[in-house]
């Protein structure tokens, strides 16, 4: 193998840039030539390949976003999409390909692995709803970021005794949700992924009022739906008055966590290895502190359950 690619797709990611940092690297260091691709699989359609040496990634480890930009591509979803960005590859000599993104990218992945072009899968994105993975490079940055909002927003909701529910991504999973939830001690956490009730959510409140709480944080899924809408029905249904927070695409930016760092670092260099190795269709991910490799395939099939054990301890941690 002499020549590589490395690319962003689908939502942005902190870490991201550490990974983009540790493929070229990595590669540069293993003798191959290495390519960046502008905007995702949409660059690949466009033909937006840039060569990268080793201080075209200088300066970006503790950034957020990705140098190399991104894009949801819809061109790509369609075989003659795909037929272009596989030409494009072809004609720039490129053997092995690392896409960095989340479930949709390695659908793609998949796709380009089939035509022939040697394809690894560097799990990025801030929901962390990755199978076969701990965790997704980001993942800590976004909880983080939501661990510091709820300790803003508990100040403020403290000082008035209000209930609060604070909405945070994560698309259909709600690890977000839940594990910055725990971090951030909020009484309750919505997950697309569980039940709830909201008549029990009114007596816990209730509860913690008459204990003399001053405070009630809910923090909801996104993957749940609209916490302006669960706030209405707890007002017209309860007449339980709540203040609502959507924190949004903040969650996606920001300079990484130290964690997130190290795992991109480790998962951008262990894709490379991967590709000199002959793999393809793999995906790299965390298991039990080690980085290993799994059929993209069968890790699409997988859907990631919420880790029950702490879901249970947030509800316990909260009585
Ligand atoms: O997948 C990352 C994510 O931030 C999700 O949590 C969210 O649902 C989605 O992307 C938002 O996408 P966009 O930025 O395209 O609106």
């Amino acid at each position: 193998m002499k020549t590589i690619a490395v690319l962003t797709s689908g939502g942005d990611a902190p870490g991201m840039n550490a990974a983009i940092r540790a493929v070229v690297r990595t590669g540069i260091y293993k003798n191959l030539q290495v390519y960046g691709v502008i905007q995702g699989y949409q660059g690949l359609i466009e033909n937006k390949f840039k060569i990268m040496d080793a201080s075209s990634v200088g300066d970006i480890i503790h950034r957020g976003g990705t140098k190399l930009l991104t894009a949801r591509s819809e061109e790509f979803r369609t075989p003659k999409g795909r037929e272009k960005a596989y030409g494009n590859l072809v004609s720039h000599g490129v053997e092995g390909l690392v896409v960095i993104g989340g479930d949709g990218s390695f659908a793609g992945a998949s796709y380009l692995a089939k035509m022939g072009i040697q394809v690894i899968g560097v799990p990025g994105t801030i929901d962390n709803d990755i199978p076969c993975t701990q965790s997704t490079i980001g993942f800590d940055t976004a909880i983080n970021t939501v661990v510091e909002a709820i300790n803003k927003i508990r100040d403020t909701a403290t000082s008035h005794q209000r209930v609060w529910l604070v909405e945070v991504m994560g698309r259909h999973c709600g690890y977000i949700a839940l594990e910055s939830g725990l971090a951030g001690g909020a009484e309750t956490v919505l997950v697309p992924e569980e039940p709830f009730c909201l008549e029990n959510i009114v007596k816990k409140v209730r509860r913690g009022r008459e204990r003399g709480k001053l405070h009630n944080i809910i923090v909801s899924a996104e993957g749940v739906g609209s916490a302006m809408d669960i706030s209405k029905q707890l007002e017209n249904t309860y007449g339980l008055k709540t203040k609502v927070t959507i924190l949004g695409h903040i969650q996606r930016g920001g300079t990484p966590t130290a964690f997130d760092r190290i795992l991109a670092s480790r998962m951008g260099a262990e894709a490379v290895f991967n590709l000199l190795e002959g793999k393809s269709n793999r995906m790299v991910g965390l298991v039990d502190g080690q980085i290993k490799d799994f059929d993209i395939d069968f890790a699409l099939r997988q859907t990631k359950g919420l880790d029950q054990k702490m879901y249970q301890l947030a509800g316990i941690l909260s009585i």
